[in-house]
């Protein structure tokens, strides 16, 4: 069963002896394809899911947050005028938001609030910028801020960045922020433009978690980040967005064999990105399912981020008749696959992918056919 609305207020008033405000709730995600092309300014295509992170909370007259987090079982508090960089965990997030739309000139107030959610962490639906992106919902709500998702997006990602410490792109938090109910979301991570894309009919998005988790992610993240800068800067561009096929193969031979499949990859996974959202703009589930298919081949054989498990699981998907094409999702090294199938197998499906996997490789996995969401929401109570 989801979190929803009665659950966090519940715990709000357990906690405070008294009703919460404000509701506000922030989505995790699942990419469908477009994987390491946000910090290249090129495209990604996610949907926000039906997992999410929620906080309740009620309006303090000073300048103090206090937080109690139902998942660890722990209070946290910290006052918006002596922000200090302590490292201490999930509540750096928060401090770190608040650090962000102070620095951008947002007169903040503080609150109490409960903290609770469902998106699985470290497990690469975007737990993190779940997080930041509710903190910065509740903050709207409660120091009477318009909501507006870009800016938002871009200060939970500088949050991340320049707080947390992580060199993320934008993909996370903006889908977090601007997702579609019932959508994908087609991102120019350039423009920052956002397209709802419809999905084909009859089909559904499972979301295959192999219970392994990322180890050494950060530093693999930005030693590719940093190959595709260079790659850039033998072309001549400011990205390698702008870079096609042509030019690519035009001087490839120049670069050395890594820098070369990385810049492939990137180049390859826009194409494939733009083309799958004309599959689906045709309702064509085979086409997409295809360039999933080979979205995870490069991601393997060209960008190396995948890993034993990411691959088993997509072997165990794709070898169910019903799937149109799986691959990993997120930044890679372990955490989640992802899906495209025939919606009416959806039970069957996963019953059958858990049990081949697990055949496979000894672990238990989690399978989740998901419902795409609509981005962050607060509601007065
Ligand atoms: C992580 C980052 C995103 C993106 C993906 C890879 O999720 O947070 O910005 O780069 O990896 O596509």
């Amino acid at each position: 069963m989801p979190l929803s609305q009665p659950t966090v207020f519940a715990a709000f008033e357990a906690r405070f002896g008294r009703p919460p405000r404000w509701i506000v709730r922030a989505p995790g995600r699942v990419n469908l394809i477009g994987e390491h092309t946000d910090y290249n300014d090129g495209f990604v295509l996610p949907l926000a899911i039906d997992r999410a992170i929620w906080i309740a909370l009620g309006p303090r007259d000073d300048r103090r947050v206090t937080v109690h987090s139902v998942d660890f079982h722990e209070d946290a508090e910290f006052v918006l005028d002596r922000l200090a960089n302590e490292k201490a965990g999930w509540i750096e997030y928060l401090k770190g938001v608040a650090w962000s739309l102070q620095d951008a000139g947002h007169r903040l107030t503080g609150w109490d609030g409960v903290l609770q959610g469902d998106v699985p962490q470290g497990a690469g639906l975007s737990s993190s910028a779940a997080l930041e992106v509710a903190t910065a919902r509740a903050f709207a709500a409660s120091s009477g801020i318009d909501w507006a998702p870009h800016p938002m997006a871009l200060l939970g990602q500088k949050a991340e960045n320049r707080w947390v410490g992580v060199q993320c792109g934008i993909m996370d938090q903006l889908i977090s922020a601007a997702g579609q109910a019932d959508h994908a979301v087609l991102i120019d991570c350039r423009s920052l433009d956002t397209t709802p894309v419809p999905f084909p009919p009859g089909t559904a998005v499972v979301v295959l978690d192999t219970a392994t988790r990322r180890g050494l992610v950060d530093s693999a993240y930005n030693e590719r980040r940093a190959r595709c800068e260079s790659a850039a800067r033998f072309f001549g561009v400011k990205a390698l967005r702008d870079v096609d096929l042509a030019q690519f193969h035009a001087r490839a031979a120049d670069l050395d064999d890594t820098t070369r499949r990385r810049a492939r990859h990137v180049i390859t996974e826009n194409q494939r990105t733009l083309e799958a959202v004309a599959a689906m703009r045709q309702s064509d589930p085979i086409a997409l399912g295809s360039l999933m298919n080979q979205s995870h081949a490069s991601l393997r054989d060209d960008y190396e981020v995948s890993s034993d498990a990411l691959d088993a699981m997509v072997d165990s998907a794709r070898a169910h008749p019903a799937c149109y094409g799986a691959r990993m999702t997120g930044a890679g090294f372990g955490g989640c696959a992802v899906a495209l199938i025939e919606r009416q197998a959806a039970e069957e499906f996963a019953a059958t992918v858990a049990a081949s996997y697990h055949q496979s490789t000894g672990r238990t996995p989690a399978v989740y056919v998901c419902r795409a969401t609509n981005g962050a929401e607060a509601f007065e109570v």
